[in-house]
């Protein structure tokens, strides 16, 4: 199976486009909800968004004229708090409501706000709605006290467009990081650092538009590798960036699957019951907490104990629940899963509790002996693109009612 672009690289790459004063083309989007949702937040903020056909989007920001964007277009989806920082660079100021998005625990924006700040902004949060106002931003020292993907990309945006140099401290290094930062250096941004915990972005007074073609996304093929390695299956996954997947790669191997690499294609083999491991998730290079919930799954039926402990999110268990009702053997004690591996999983009717967890889900029914039936499918495909597609052809039994 091929990997699409990456969904958080695509929802940070799209609102970035509106920083421009011409037209981008993106590429490699991937064909996901949250993707359509974000194309559809900026028509209705004035932008002209047009499909140029397969995963390919043209935004056209110069009829883009409002700094408010309400609930109504943000609940949608988490990552409209991009719309902050683009809308502060642009017009100087922002109103955007507090945004939607999975309930995998508190997801705070103070960090986004420390960063604003710091460049000058006035910032409050009254009723529900973000306000931001700056006459002219001003380029400064941000250090962030938790390594934050959002708060690092966000000021990262508002900077470009900044006087004088802005250093952010403790950034966030996930590759989406990079693609963004690769995205506004080829719109004429001065980014250096992206990739490393100490990003420098001199301000420049305009940015043009840009092609960009995203990079792929890393948790969609960790979730095929996964569910190769839960079935006892061979998979290839075409289009990925193999060294963006090591900490997957180790986890699996250590679990006893083989795992070979080939230029961008990664191959799966499951090769019997998985071995117990233990997981602890962190931010990029550690193992990432958007993976931890499809690999609880697979370590349901691991032979001996596992830990998997979540550092990122405390909510992040709550699919749990829904795969004991398959047979797991899973208790969970604070921020840590201690899961007893069982023989097999039995299908069962299951609610997707978040994306993730949605994922997990479906990895456990393709374990799974019987049918299982996974309700609330729509929350996975914010994030999966032609799932059962992409598993039907892979030779899995599935599918939509
Ligand atoms: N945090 C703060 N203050 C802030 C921002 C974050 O305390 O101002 C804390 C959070 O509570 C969390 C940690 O810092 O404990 C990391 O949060 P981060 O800001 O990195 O998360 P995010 O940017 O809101 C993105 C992804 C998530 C992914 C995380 C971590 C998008 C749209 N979302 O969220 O993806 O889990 O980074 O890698 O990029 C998903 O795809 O399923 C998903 C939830």
């Amino acid at each position: 199976m091929r990997a699409g672009g990456r969904k958080n690289a695509a929802v940070a790459v799209i609102p970035a486009a509106l920083l421009a004063e011409g037209p981008s083309v993106l590429e490699n989007l991937p064909d996901i909800l949250d993707v359509h949702t974000y194309g559809e937040i900026l028509e209705e903020l004035g932008g002209a968004v047009r499909w140029l056909g397969k995963g390919r989007l043209e935004i056209n920001p110069n009829s883009f004229s409002t700094y408010q964007a309400p609930y109504e277009l943000v609940k949608r989806l988490r990552a409209s708090y991009y719309l902050l920082g683009v809308l502060l660079a642009r017009f100087g100021r922002a109103e955007v409501s507090l945004p939607g998005g999975c309930d995998i625990g508190l997801r705070p924006i103070d960090q986004h706000l420390k960063g604003f700040r710091a460049l000058g902004a006035e910032a409050e949060i009254s009723h529900g709605v973000v306000r931001l106002e700056a006459r002219q931003l001003r380029g400064a020292s941000v250090y962030l006290d938790v390594v934050s993907v959002g708060a690092t990309i966000n000021i990262m945006m508002a900077a470009t467009l900044a006087r004088g140099t802005t250093v952010i401290e403790n950034a966030a290094r996930e590759p989406h990081v990079v693609d963004l930062a690769n995205y506004l250096s080829a719109m004429g941004a001065q980014i250096r650092g992206a990739g490393t915990d100490v990003i420098k972005i001199r301000g420049v007074s305009r940015l043009k538009g840009a092609a960009h073609a995203i990079i792929p996304d890393e948790i969609e093929a960790a979730t095929y590798m996964i569910a190769a390695a839960g079935t006892g299956g061979d998979v290839t996954v075409e289009n990925v960036i193999p060294k963006h997947l090591d900490p997957i790669t180790a986890k699996l191997r250590e679990a006893g699957a083989e795992v070979e690499e080939n230029g961008d294609c990664i191959r799966v083999r499951g090769t019997g019951r998985p071995k117990a491991v233990n997981i602890k998730t962190l931010p990029y290079p550690g193992f990432p907490t958007d993976a931890q919930q499809p690999m609880t799954a697979l370590l349901s039926v691991a032979s001996g104990t596992s830990l998997v402990t979540e550092s990122i999110w405390e909510r992040r268990f709550r699919h749990v629940d829904e795969l004991k009702k398959m047979g797991s053997n899973i208790r969970v004690e604070g921020r840590t899963a201690i899961i007893e591996g069982v023989e097999r999983l039995s299908g069962a009717p299951v609610t997707v509790t978040d994306l993730r967890g949605g994922a997990a889900l479906v990895v456990a029914g393709l374990m799974a002996e019987g049918t299982t039936l996974v309700v609330g499918i729509e929350r996975v495909d914010r994030g999966y693109e032609s799932l059962e597609k992409k598993l039907a052809a892979l030779g899995a039994r599935v599918e939509r009612d």
